[in-house]
């Protein structure tokens, strides 16, 4: 799958973005190693911690339906790019190496970056041998 499609299909996810409190719709479409993509929006909560982010929402949606290979994730925030909250990064690497792509898209721009960039030196399984 092309980039571009998959940066479209987190523009359009993002209209269902449950946000009413801070404003701030985003959307995430994510792209399996086999070519499915999953998506996600922010979810808020009047209690404001349960709040979930677009990211996290579609690796939720990904890994419910068995999916654990993936290759890139476009993330859509309106006018003004934003790269993922940090929470995401580390939810990310729970699943990604260091070369998966997130497109982190504003309104007419799209930066690309590595998850190992993002998130260098990440904590993970390998951490907790020995
Ligand atoms: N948000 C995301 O969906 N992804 C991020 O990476 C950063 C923040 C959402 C959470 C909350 O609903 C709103 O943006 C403001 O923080």
């Amino acid at each position: 799958m092309k980039k571009e499609e998959l940066c479209r299909r987190a523009r359009e996810i993002r209209e269902n973005s449950y946000s009413p409190y801070s404003g701030f719709r985003v959307g995430a479409a994510l792209l399996t190693k086999s070519g499915k993509v999953y998506s996600g929006v922010n979810i808020e909560n009047a209690s404001f911690s349960p709040t979930i982010c677009a990211e996290r929402s579609a690796f939720a949606a990904a890994i419910s339906a068995g999916e654990r290979e993936f290759e890139a994730i476009a993330v859509c925030g309106g006018e003004n790019a934003f790269p993922p909250c940090g929470v995401c990064r580390q939810v990310m690497s729970e699943f990604c190496g260091p070369d998966f792509k997130v497109f982190v898209l504003s309104e007419n721009d799209c930066r690309e970056y590595t998850l190992g960039e993002l998130l260098p030196e990440a904590f993970g399984k390998e951490n907790m041998r020995g």
